[in-house]
């Protein structure tokens, strides 16, 4: 008998959309046009692009299928029936609430649970997130444990909540935390998975301390490979068996389908307790639509529907973790200096790191993302000083870390453009002391990062 070490893509491919080629000059132009920054280029200009798996994904040729069965009553549709069964079959929560995206979820939970000066603990908040706690005046306080903020160390599960400082924080501050948040994976934190034992723990405390546990469960089949792969005694589970028991272990969820849902729009907010619910689908009602839609089309929620039956597949998983692990040793291989170990849904380059003779406030993750666009045509993402430097007060603070995120779209690239991506990075590496840093021209006072233009510094 054969044993196989080629992992292969899970699917074949029936339709294709071409990618435009462009001339390195071409390039520099665009770029310069965008104001040197990757947000603001037209997609159709870039070649490979990494800059968000959410939304980007490829559906099936079941969704397809699917979004021709969607039901559109405004009411009581059929493909809100599907869409509940599927989602309450996964979570097990008592209401599911649909809502256009991940963000819509937050603010519909925070606008309606949240006080001013509440707390909520969560191992680290995305950004999004983060900005719906703060604009209820409240905050949102990262408890990762100490190992997710080292980025060359290897720890099988650096997204687990440090389950100490969580106690320390229900002790001191519980009055004011209305409920405890995890994000699987880590999104923040490089795309690093949580494991069952700390999520036992975190529902521990919670119990311990009567609050509500919430996933932002975006991931949360990525997540639960991770566990599959790494967690002593999970390996004869299957993943969907795994995500079950996850959500089992918490009160509720918001959700982004626009990653592991396998969409590119839909979201949803899933919860047990009868009088948030309610309070939620008030606010639903005012600002999302009625609680049988919430901002979707009915084919949106069939789509998502198809989708979340697809991501728990053992094949399409081995093949997402494994497509990402790919990249990120042919990167360690060659030294590029990454977040260890490889994320779910990207490879974090340390352009601090690699870029040691950019200072942090001339944006050295800004450097290395445009060049990767002059040079190759890939779109990717600082996270770094730019999108996470900038003080209420106007000053600027450098922060832990200046990334460059790579996020691999869900069944899109093929393993030549993953191949073509690291030569791409081995390359620019290699020239790395050409590279030059970047001063803001204009930036507007939040979030600067989507609309901000740079400038390049001389040599
Ligand atoms: N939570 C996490 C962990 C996320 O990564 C995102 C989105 C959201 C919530 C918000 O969901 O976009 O549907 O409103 N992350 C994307 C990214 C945008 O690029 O990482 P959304």
């Amino acid at each position: 008998m054969l044993h196989f070490k080629t992992i292969i893509e899970p699917f074949r491919i029936k339709s294709v959309e071409a990618v435009k080629f462009t001339q390195r000059g071409e390039r520099e132009s665009a770029l310069a046009e965008a104001g040197h920054n990757v947000f603001r280029l037209r997609a159709e200009d870039v070649l490979v692009d990494l800059l968000t798996d959410s939304g980007t994904g490829a559906m099936s040729a079941a969704q397809w299928g699917a979004i021709m069965q969607g039901d559109e009553s405004y009411a009581g549709s059929r493909s809100f029936f599907r869409f509940r069964d599927v989602v309450q079959d996964l979570t097990g929560y008592r209401h599911i609430i649909p809502t256009h995206q991940g963000r819509a979820a937050e603010r519909i939970l925070f606008h309606s649970v949240l006080e001013e000066g509440d707390v909520v603990p969560n191992n680290n908040h995305f950004d999004t997130t983060r900005a719906n706690v703060e604009v209820e005046d409240a905050e949102a306080r990262d408890l990762v444990i100490p190992e997710g903020r080292v980025p060359a160390l290897v720890h099988p599960f650096k997204g687990n909540v440090d389950l100490g400082r969580l106690e320390q924080a229900l002790a001191k501050d519980g009055d004011r935390i209305p409920l405890v948040m995890v994000t699987v994976t880590n999104n923040s934190g490089g795309g690093q998975p949580v494991s069952l034992e700390n999520l036992r723990g975190v529902r521990r405390l919670c119990d311990r301390y009567h609050k509500p546990f919430f996933l932002d469960a975006c991931r949360f089949a990525e997540n639960a490979y991770f566990i599959k792969l790494r967690e002593p005694g999970q390996s004869g589970r299957t993943p969907k068996e795994i995500a079950q028991e996850m959500f089992a272990l918490a009160d509720g969820c918001t959700m982004s389908a626009k990653k592991d849902g396998l969409a590119n729009i839909g979201g949803f907010l899933a919860l047990n307790d009868d009088a948030w619910a309610e309070r939620c689908r008030n606010l639903l009602i005012l600002t999302e639509g009625f609680p049988t839609y919430g901002g979707l089309a009915g084919y949106d929620l069939e789509a998502v529907a198809r989708g979340l039956e697809e991501v728990v597949e053992e094949p399409y998983l081995r093949y997402r973790i494994r497509s990402i692990e790919y990249l990120h040793e042919r990167l360690v291989a060659a030294g590029v200096p990454v977040i260890q170990p490889a994320g779910g849904h990207a490879v974090y380059l340390d352009a601090r790191a690699l870029l040691a003779h950019i200072p942090p406030l001339q944006y050295p993750g800004i450097a290395l993302a445009n060049a990767l666009y002059v040079e190759a045509g890939i779109r990717a993402v600082e996270i770094g000083s730019v999108m996470f430097g900038l003080q209420p007060d106007g000053t600027e603070k450098v922060p832990a870390m200046d990334l460059v995120r790579l996020a691999i779209p869900r069944r899109v690239y093929t393993q030549s453009h993953i191949d073509y991506v690291a030569e791409a990075v081995i390359g620019l590496a290699g020239m790395k002391d050409r590279l030059r840093g970047y001063r803001i021209a204009k930036a507007p006072a939040t979030l600067r990062h989507f609309t901000a233009v740079f400038e390049p510094l001389a040599a």
